[in-house]
C-alpha cells in the first residue's frame, strides 16, 4: 500500500521541481537578457544634428525632471515619489563619470527605449521609457548629441532611491517590463494624414501625455500605452491633482473643445474657458510652449480623434437656474453662500468667468473631473497661469485652505460640480482631508 503510493507521488515530485526549475531558469534568463537595440546600419552614417535635439529635448520635457530645484540644468536630484518610495532622476549632463558623458549611441537607445542602463540595471518607470520608446532613431540620436555637446558637463553623482530593500532590487523590474513594456517604435497608421501621425507620434512618444493622463493596473502600469483602447488618456489620479480625460466625451473630456482652444491651451496655458493647474502648469511651462505651432496643432487634432471613454461620467448642459438664485438672493446651501463671498468676484456669479483671464467654471473640464483632485487643490492652495512667451503675465488665483475647514470646501466644491448646468459627483470632506495631506506631503519634499 505505502509503497505504491510513493510510486504514484514520485512523478508529481519530479514535475513540480523539474517546474520550479524551468521558472527559475527563466527569470534569470528574462533578468540576465541585455535587450538587442537592433539600430539600422545606416544610423552610423547619418551625421547627428545637436540644434534639432534641443528641440527633441524640449518634446520630451527632460530638462524639468533632470533638473532639482535650485540645481544645475540637467544634473538630476530632483525627487520623484512613487508608491514604493522616492526615486531621484540621473545626472544626465555630458560629465563622464558621474553623468552620461560615455554613453554611446547604443547605450542611450537602451535606456531610452528599454530603461536599461549601460551597466545592465534596470530603471524604474518614473524615468518614462515606457513612452520614450516610440522616438525615432534619428530624434534619439540628435538627442544624445545635444545632450553630450551642447549641455555643460557637472561632476554630481546621482542620488540613490529612498525605496528600502528588498524593493530597491532591481532586477524585478526585468519582469515588469516583459509583462508590461512595449518598446517597440512608433507605427504610423497609414489610414491617417500626416498631421494625425505627427500627433500621435509625440502624444504616446516623447510628450509622454499618457503617463500622466491613462489610468494605472494594479503593477502602476498604464492600462494602455498604444491609443487602441479608450482607456488611452482617459484620465486618472495623481498625488495632488488629477490628470482629466483626454478623450472625445462631452462633459469631463475634451468633446467641446475645438482644436484651436486646446493648441492654445498648450502654448499659454489658457484659453477662452480654462488655464492649467497643478503638474499641467509644469508641462506647459517647460515644454509645450516650445513646441512649434506645427507641433501643437497635431498634437491637437489627434486628441480630437479620440472617442469617448467609457463609464458614466459627468455631464454639462448649460442653464442659468443657479445664476437666477444667486442674484435673487435665494441661494441658501452652505457651498452656494461660499462661492458668493470669496469666489464671485472673479468667476462671476454665472460661472462664466472672464475670457483669457478668469476661467469658466460652468462646463470646465477640470471641475466636471470624475475625480475632484485638481479643483479641491485649486481651491486649497490656489494656482498660477504660468507666464509663457505667449502671454508673458501669469495671472494666479489665491489659496483658500486657511480659511476654510473641510466640511466647508466639500460644501463649495460639491456646489460648483453641481450648478449652471454641471452636473458631477459630489465632494466629501473625507476627500478633501486627504487631499490636504497629500499636498503637505509634496510640499514638504520641495
Ligand atoms: C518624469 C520625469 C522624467 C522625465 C520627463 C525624464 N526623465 Fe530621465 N530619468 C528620470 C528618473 C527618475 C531617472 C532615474 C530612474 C532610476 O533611478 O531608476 C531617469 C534616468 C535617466 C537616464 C539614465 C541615466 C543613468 O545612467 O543613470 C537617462 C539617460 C535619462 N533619464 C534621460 C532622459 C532624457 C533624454 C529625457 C527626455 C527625453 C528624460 N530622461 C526625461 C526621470 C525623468
Ligand atoms: C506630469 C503630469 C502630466 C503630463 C505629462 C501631462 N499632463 Fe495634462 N494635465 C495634468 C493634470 C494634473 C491636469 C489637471 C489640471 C488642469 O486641469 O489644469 C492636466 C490637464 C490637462 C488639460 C486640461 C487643462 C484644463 O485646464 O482644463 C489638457 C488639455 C491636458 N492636460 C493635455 C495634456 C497633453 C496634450 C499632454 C502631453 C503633451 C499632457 N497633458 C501631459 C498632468 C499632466
Ligand atoms: C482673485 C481672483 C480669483 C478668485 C477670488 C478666485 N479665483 Fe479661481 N481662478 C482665478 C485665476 C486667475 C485662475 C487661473 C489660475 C490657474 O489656472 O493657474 C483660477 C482658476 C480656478 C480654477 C481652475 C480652472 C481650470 O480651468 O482648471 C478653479 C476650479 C477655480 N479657480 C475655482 C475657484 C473657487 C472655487 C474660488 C472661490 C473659493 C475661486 N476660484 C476664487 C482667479 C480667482
Amino acid at each position: 500500500m505505502s509503497t505504491q503510493r510513493r510510486a504514484v507521488r514520485r512523478p508529481w515530485v519530479i514535475a513540480t521541481l523539474a517546474l520550479i526549475a524551468l521558472v527559475i531558469a527563466a527569470v534569470v534568463a528574462i533578468v540576465a537578457h541585455r535587450p538587442d537595440i537592433a539600430l539600422p546600419p545606416t544610423l552610423a552614417q547619418r551625421q547627428p544634428d545637436a540644434a534639432r535635439g534641443a528641440y527633441v529635448a524640449v518634446l520630451g520635457d527632460c530638462a524639468f525632471c533632470h533638473t532639482k530645484g535650485g540645481g544645475q540644468p540637467f544634473a538630476g536630484g530632483l525627487k520623484l515619489s512613487t508608491p514604493i518610495g522616492a526615486v531621484y532622476s540621473s545626472n544626465i549632463t555630458p560629465d563622464p563619470e558621474t553623468g552620461i558623458g560615455n554613453y554611446s549611441l547604443e547605450d542611450f537607445v537602451r535606456v531610452m527605449r528599454f530603461g536599461v542602463r549601460p551597466d545592465g540595471a534596470r530603471l524604474y518607470p518614473a524615468m518614462p521609457y515606457t513612452a520614450y520608446a516610440r522616438a525615432t532613431d534619428q530624434d534619439l540620436q540628435d538627442l544624445l548629441a545635444y545632450l553630450q555637446s551642447r549641455v555643460a558637463p557637472v561632476h554630481e553623482a546621482s542620488r540613490t532611491t529612498d525605496i528600502p530593500w528588498p524593493l530597491n532590487l532591481r532586477w524585478p523590474l526585468a519582469l515588469w517590463n516583459a509583462e508590461f513594456h512595449d518598446p517597440s517604435r512608433f507605427k504610423t497608421d497609414t489610414s491617417k494624414d500626416d498631421q494625425w501621425n505627427r500627433g500621435a507620434y509625440l502624444v504616446e512618444g516623447l510628450a509622454h501625455c499618457g503617463t500622466c493622463h491613462t489610468p494605472r493596473g494594479l503593477f502602476f502600469e498604464e492600462k494602455d500605452v498604444r491609443g487602441v483602447t479608450n482607456l488611452y488618456l482617459s484620465g486618472t489620479k495623481l498625488d495632488g491633482g488629477s490628470p482629466i480625460n483626454l478623450r472625445g466625451n462631452e462633459g469631463d473630456g475634451l468633446g467641446r473643445w475645438s482644436a484651436g482652444a486646446i493648441a492654445s491651451l498648450l502654448q499659454s496655458g489658457r484659453n477662452e474657458q480654462s488655464a492649467v493647474t497643478g503638474s499641467m502648469a509644469d508641462v506647459v511651462r517647460h515644454s509645450t510652449q516650445y513646441m512649434t505651432e506645427h507641433d501643437v496643432a497635431a498634437i491637437a487634432a489627434y486628441l480630437k480623434s479620440l472617442s469617448p471613454a467609457p463609464g458614466e461620467r459627468a455631464r454639462f448642459a448649460a442653464n442659468d437656474t443657479t445664476t437666477r438664485t444667486v442674484m435673487a438672493g435665494t441661494e441658501r446651501s452652505p457651498g452656494g453662500r461660499i462661492y458668493m463671498d470669496s469666489c464671485a468676484a472673479c468667476h462671476r456669479l454665472s460661472g462664466g468667468g472672464e475670457s483669457l483671464t478668469f476661467p469658466t467654471l460652468a462646463g470646465n473640464s477640470t471641475v466636471l473631473n470624475s475625480d475632484p483632485s485638481s479643483l479641491v487643490a485649486v481651491i486649497l492652495n490656489g494656482a498660477r497661469i504660468p507666464a509663457t512667451d505667449a502671454t508673458p503675465t501669469g495671472l494666479a488665483m489665491p489659496g483658500f485652505g486657511w480659511r476654510y475647514d473641510d466640511i466647508d470646501i466639500a460644501a463649495l466644491a460639491t456646489f460648483i460640480r453641481t450648478s449652471w448646468g454641471n452636473d458631477a459627483t459630489p465632494v466629501s470632506a473625507r476627500q478633501v482631508s486627504q487631499l490636504r495631506h497629500e499636498l503637505s506631503l509634496s510640499r514638504a519634499d520641495r
